[in-house]
């Protein structure tokens, strides 16, 4: 099988990366503790998806405030404390020549009560007494641990950072009318529910300089594909260097993708964003196997192919595609993919440690 396009080298910004693939952000929860550090199994994690040979790892969702955290588990650069371990995991992924991102998160609205009483969000929904309206003082509070993260994760020695602005979460929750009713500066207009993200933007950038890459992972539906494809222009006319399609979190406004198309919605709108930029894309969801992934490069579909739950699967899945070996295929486990508890219930894994012990 020929995998020329896939395996063909590209600039990001001022970064050659060595092939189309990206390992995206997947939260490990467990592999670290309450306080966000980086743990042993959070190194390792990495190391091998790195040596595998990803031409991009973006490190999982990290929270930028520990009031914001998807869980308790989750990595965490809120602090100053949290630089060494980070240092520790980008070098290592760098040394194996991959370009390494780190994906800033707030999980607003859907903040667990394990993590905080309250949660902090837009709008309040009044089916959910705990949650809170942000004021413009919290709001820029967050806005500035946004950009603190991003400083912090440039200390680190990553080569940038994601915005987590898919799937729901805060900077989601801001973009969709769905979730901001806001009647100030920050809800209402177009232009307004994205005002959160462009400060968030704009700032780091200032401090960040222009060689960091920032990226943006956005929710096409949000609410519309429509809309999602202007948010993608105006991200790209505000500086972001490129764009990660994914879902906004709600299975409102699905599109349709024609006849004939061999993908899902998800990486159908990914598709459809870049026929409108400038900027590279990354199209995810479902792509599952080597053909296909290298297929929407060679058609000039993508110019980038995420690959989640196979390289979670086979934490060796680009080595092994690349050199025609078999691979330990992802199970695709229902409702949801294992791992969102504890990798050690992954039964792909599971499979490969009684193939080969730690
Ligand atoms: C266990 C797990 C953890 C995930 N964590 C994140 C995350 O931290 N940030 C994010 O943007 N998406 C996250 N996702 C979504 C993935 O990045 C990816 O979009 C999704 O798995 C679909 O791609 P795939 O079909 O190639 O797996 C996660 C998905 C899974 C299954």
């Amino acid at each position: 099988m020929e995998l020329n396009a896939l395996f063909s080298g590209v600039a990001l910004k001022g970064f050659k990366v060595k092939n189309r693939i990206v390992f995206p952000a997947m939260v490990c929860f467990g592999y670290t503790g309450d306080d966000g550090i980086v743990g042993p199994g959070n190194i390792e994690h990495y190391r091998k998806r790195a040596e595998s040979g990803a031409g991009i790892v973006i490190t999982e969702a990290t929270a930028v405030k520990e009031d914001g955290r998807a869980a308790n588990s989750q990595l965490g650069v809120w602090s100053d404390d949290h630089i060494a371990g980070l240092s520790e995991l980008t070098s290592i992924v760098r040394s194996h020549g991959s370009v390494s991102l780190l994906q800033l998160h707030h999980a607003g609205l859907v903040t667990p009560p394990a993590v905080s009483p309250v949660q902090f969000c837009p709008s309040a929904d009044p089916d959910k007494p705990s949650s809170r309206e942000l004021t413009k003082d919290a709001i820029h509070e967050i806005i500035t641990a946004f950009i603190k993260g991003a400083i912090r994760a440039r200390e680190s020695g990553f080569d940038g950072i994601e915005l987590h602005g898919a799937h729901g979460y805060l900077l989601n929750q801001f973009a969709n009318p769905l979730w901001n009713h806001r009647t100030d500066e920050y809800g209402g207009s177009f232009q307004n529910r994205l005002r959160f993200a462009t400060e968030v933007i704009h700032g780091i950038r200032k401090e960040c300089g222009n060689e960091f890459i920032l990226g943006y992972r956005m929710g096409a539906n949000t609410p519309s594909l429509e809309d999602g494809i202007k948010t993608a222009i105006y991200l790209e006319s505000i500086g972001l260097d490129y764009i990660h399609v994914s879902h906004g979190g709600n299975l409102q406004n699905l599109p349709r993708p024609p006849k004939g198309f061999e993908y899902n919605w998800i990486v159908y709108s990914g598709v459809k964003v870049r026929e409108q930029l400038k900027i590279p894309v990354i199209v995810v969801n479902e792509i599952k196997t080597a053909e296909r992934a290298n297929a929407l490069i060679e058609g000039g579909l993508a110019d980038f192919v995420s690959i989640g739950r196979p390289q979670l699967a086979d934490p060796y899945w680009v080595k092994h595609i690349q050199n025609g070996e078999n691979i330990n295929a992802c199970f695709s486990c229902k409702p949801r993919c294992r791992w969102y508890e504890t990798s050690d219930l992954c039964p792909a894994r599971k499979k490969l440690k009684q193939q080969q012990p730690d």
